[in-house]
């Protein structure tokens, strides 16, 4: 038995790295997936890969950061397949290490509207679908190390991260205690994605910070992919608010 049987996914963020990864991984265990994402020819791709793979997923261009956007991808999901099972906040993006001083209004605004005021929006408009649902539903954000310390990104960055874990607990002590919706995060520390490829100006002291942690091991975004299908799938069923780190043991010593 396949482990997302009859699920309907919606993953944020689908057109690359640990997104893309998931899309096709939560399609390939039996789950119909809605692919978002803010870059149009990446969903293309996707979508042709899991054409060729035989997979039932279809993808919506979505900006996280607008409001439209999200009540949209939702709506797609439940007029397309019926329910909302599996909601992954993924779609993330990073500040250049940029320390509190350096950091403008702007870099800011558009790390906080990503990271974290989009996975609210996107997770208020999930709940309210998965709480009708008899079978509940489960949401899963896709974090960071640096949701639990101090330097594993910019000072955006980082504090976006720990309110997203914060988000987490939150919905797991309300939803998932009183109500039949598990929401756990991912803490994952470096994995090669096409993140990397945009850091530009990487700030001098929050790159010395960062390096001051030790080299970090570096995972694949199948390896995350795995992890998000444990958190998705019934193997997970006691685990409720969990920040589930992986990062090869990185932040273990
Ligand atoms: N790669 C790492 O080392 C690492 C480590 C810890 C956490 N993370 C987190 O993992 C998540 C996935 O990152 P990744 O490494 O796969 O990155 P990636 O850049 O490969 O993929 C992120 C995807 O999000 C999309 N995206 C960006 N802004 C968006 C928006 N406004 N609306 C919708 N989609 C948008 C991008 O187009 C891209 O397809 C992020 O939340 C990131 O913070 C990554």
């Amino acid at each position: 038995m396949k482990k997302l049987e009859n699920k309907v996914s919606l993953i944020t963020g689908a057109s690359a790295g640990m997104g893309r990864a998931m899309a096709i991984l939560f399609a390939t265990e039996g789950s119909r997936v809605v692919a978002t994402d803010i870059n149009s020819s990446g969903l293309e791709e996707l979508k042709k890969e899991a054409a060729d793979k035989g997979l039932e997923l279809i993808t919506q261009v979505a900006d996280i950061s607008k409001e439209e956007d999200i009540e949209k991808m939702i709506d797609t999901s439940v007029s397309t397949y019926g329910s909302l099972d599996i909601l992954v906040n993924n779609a993330g993006i990073i500040d250049d290490f940029k320390t509190v001083g350096e950091a403008s209004n702007e870099l800011w605004d558009r790390i906080i509207a990503v990271n974290l005021t989009g996975p609210f929006k996107a997770s208020r408009a999930a709940v309210r679908i998965m709480e009708k649902q008899d079978t509940g539903g489960v949401i899963i954000n896709n974090s960071s190390i640096g949701g639990m310390f101090g330097v594993r990104g910019g000072a955006a960055y980082v504090a976006s991260k720990h309110g997203l874990n914060g988000l987490t607990r939150n919905m797991a002590a309300t939803y998932g205690v009183y109500g039949n919706i598990r929401v756990n995060a991912i803490a994952p520390g470096g994995v090669e994605t096409n993140i990397q490829d945009t850091i530009k100006e990487p700030s001098e002291l929050g790159n010395k910070a960062l390096d001051d942690k030790g080299e970090m091991p570096m995972g694949s975004s199948g390896d995350l992919a795995r992890v998000a299908l444990f958190l998705a799938s019934d193997d997970s069923a006691f685990v409720n608010g969990a920040i589930l780190t992986a990062d090869g043991g990185w932040t273990a010593g």
